[in-house]
């Protein structure tokens, strides 16, 4: 179990900042990502839609021979997380979890601010997980649909911007929030510019890290740290144009993004892990 690789993935490149934090944190891991750009973005679709995907996709790491799933999408996880953990016998992570543990850390008033696409806040998730781990907490959600669009293009500040984020973001700021969780997986690109929306003392939350963690607790666990001395293999799939990805992976992750291939469900690729 130990050097088989660790399967990611994400509605398109978003779910490269988890990567970024699991490549820090466990850099001997190999590590399989697939972004299902061609059918992404998943929050504005219907939730019963996305499980499918998502079913498709984990039916495909399982290909690879992946020990272990990471879901690296907050619109996935509300959708499929529960579902998946159920009928796979690997261990499957999401993102949602991670990120309320470290908000509930983090607030000293338990007064926190939720953002995420409309699929993800319309699934009360988010909500769910903070009140069963601090039932006097008090949550202010918002969905931010624009955002994802924006951070794709690459405009990450400006006039247009500013005005849509504010309008998002000002209620939850005037609720009193002192944390705010980026609970979708581009938000972390925005973080110069909610703070500037929600102020210096609050606390912005983004669960890469926290999930990163998570994937080390599970394999230290079972045993399944990979320990040889290599570096791990990484191997980044699009289901879209590879061009594209490659453009938007390398600012999500960086460098590491080199060669994209692009995947069809039914031509799964020859990839090798020693
Ligand atoms: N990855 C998605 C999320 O974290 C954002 C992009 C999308 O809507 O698919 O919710």
């Amino acid at each position: 179990m130990k050097n088989m690789p660790i399967g990611v993935f994400d509605s398109g490149v978003g779910g490269l900042t988890v990567v970024r934090s699991l490549i820090d944190r466990l850099p001997r891991e190999h590590i399989i990502y697939l972004g299902d750009d061609a059918r992404g973005p998943y929050g504005p679709r219907d939730p019963e839609e996305v499980r499918r995907f998502a079913r498709e996709i984990i039916d495909c790491m399982l290909g690879f021979n992946v020990k272990l799933v990471v879901i690296a999408c907050n619109s996935a996880t509300a959708a499929a997380l529960e579902e998946a953990q159920r009928d796979y016998n690997i261990p499957v992570v999401g993102v949602i979890l991670p990120g309320v543990r470290a908000a509930l850390g983090r607030s000293r008033n338990r007064r926190i601010g939720v953002t995420g696409t409309v699929l993800t806040i319309a699934s009360g998730s988010y909500e769910r997980a903070i009140r069963r781990l601090d039932p006097r907490a008090e949550v202010f959600s918002r969905a931010c649909p624009e955002f994802v669009d924006f951070v794709e293009r690459g405009e990450v500040d400006g006039e247009h911007i500013v005005e849509i984020a504010k309008g998002y973001l000002a209620p939850m700021a005037g609720a009193g929030v002192d944390t705010v969780i980026l609970g979708c997986t581009h938000y972390p690109m925005l973080v110069e510019l909610i703070q500037r929306i929600v102020g210096d003392g609050v606390a912005l939350i983004s669960s890469a890290d926290e999930t990163a963690e998570e994937v080390e607790d599970i394999l230290e666990r079972l045993g399944w740290v990979r320990n040889d001395n290599s570096v791990g293999r990484r191997y980044f799939l699009a289901t879209g144009d590879a061009e594209r990805f490659t453009e938007l992976g390398q600012m999500f992750l960086g460098p590491e993004v080199k060669e994209v291939i692009e995947v069809s469900f039914d031509a799964r690729p020859e990839l090798s892990f020693d």
